[in-house]
């Protein structure tokens, strides 16, 4: 098992830059309200914070990053390439205006938020990638991102970019809850030597994973909430939870999963559920 005590145990990424093991999430945190959240996250003990361009709340996220009074260096943060700026020069351009946005002048890590398909952009997804890594991989050798990754990948899209890539991507951050647990992917990416980050590791908005019996049960036996055992499920896995809180209460108790360890059985159990809803997204199959 994993040496990991604390949200800011850190993991390894593939080129020696250090991970703390939880992520502080801000997906549908409006910017009226990311400043104090995110703020709020810091003071009770996250140093690991996940944006996007596309969550509009960049401006916010760097104000409460600012206002929490810790150091940059102190901190780690990821921000995303939205799909309608993908290639060489339009890539370049989004990052630097996520810096502006963040007020900041390197990010930890920056991803590509979900690979060009071929249901939208036929034979040409593959190039579309592959130029949009290489500016990614300038920015990379520029020093302006500690580490460069992919985001909502699957293996076939990781061996097509590994045609033209130079840098391996470091991470791929991916649907991972109870009842969707892309097993195969997490196999495939951390035997590549990919860190796994696992988005919506509670289900995400609405779903059922926090309701479903199993979970439930599992939680009753160990002592813990519904939230607690899919966070443990996940970091039990070597993979990264981004769990995201506007809620004081809620951020701390999402930090509470290290000491207690599943057991096969259960770990099992929980990657046998299905059909909990979620997003359940197919990277192939979207149109955005
Ligand atoms: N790369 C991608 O394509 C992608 C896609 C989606 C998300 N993400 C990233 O992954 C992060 C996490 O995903 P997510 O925000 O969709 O979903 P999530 O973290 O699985 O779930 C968030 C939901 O659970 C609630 N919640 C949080 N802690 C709880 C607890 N202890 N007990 C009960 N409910 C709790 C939250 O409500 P309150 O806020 O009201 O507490 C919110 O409604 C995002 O914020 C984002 O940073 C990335």
């Amino acid at each position: 098992m994993l040496e990991l005590t604390n949200i800011n145990s850190t993991m390894n990424l593939n080129n020696g830059v250090k991970i703390p093991c939880v992520g502080y999430g801000t997906f549908r945190t409006p910017a009226d309200v990311a400043e104090k959240a995110v703020k709020d996250a810091i003071e009770v003990g996250y140093r690991h914070i996940d944006t996007a361009a596309v969550y509009e709340n960049e401006e916010a996220v760097g104000k409460g990053i600012k206002d929490s009074g810790i150091d940059r260096q102190d901190l780690f943060v990821t921000s995303k390439l939205w799909n309608t700026n993908r290639g060489y020069d339009e890539t370049k351009k989004a990052f630097q205006a996520t810096l502006d946005r963040l007020q900041m002048d390197y990010l930890d890590l920056y991803l590509i938020h979900w690979p060009a398909n071929r249901k939208q952009f036929g034979d040409d997804a593959a190039k579309i990638n592959a130029e949009t890594w290489r500016a990614m991989e300038d920015l990379y050798h520029d020093g302006k991102i500690r580490a460069i990754g992919v985001s909502n990948f699957m293996p076939h899209h990781i061996v097509e970019l590994m045609k033209t890539a130079k840098v391996a991507p470091a991470v791929d951050q991916i649907e991972v809850h109870p009842g969707w647990p892309h097993t195969e992917e997490v196999k495939y990416l951390q035997a590549h030597n990919i860190l796994v980050e696992a988005w919506a590791p509670l289900g995400g908005q609405g779903a059922k994973v926090m309701t479903n019996p199993t979970i439930i049960q599992i939680a009753d036996k160990y002592q813990k909430t519904p939230a607690q055992i899919c966070l443990r499920w996940i970091i039990q896995q070597g993979v990264l939870p981004l769990p995201k809180s506007v809620h004081k209460d809620r951020m701390l108790a999402n930090q509470d999963i290290f000491d207690f360890e599943l057991a096969d059985e259960d770990m099992k159990k929980i990657s046998l559920l299905s059909n909990l809803g979620g997003q359940c997204a197919d990277p192939d199959n979207v149109d955005f």
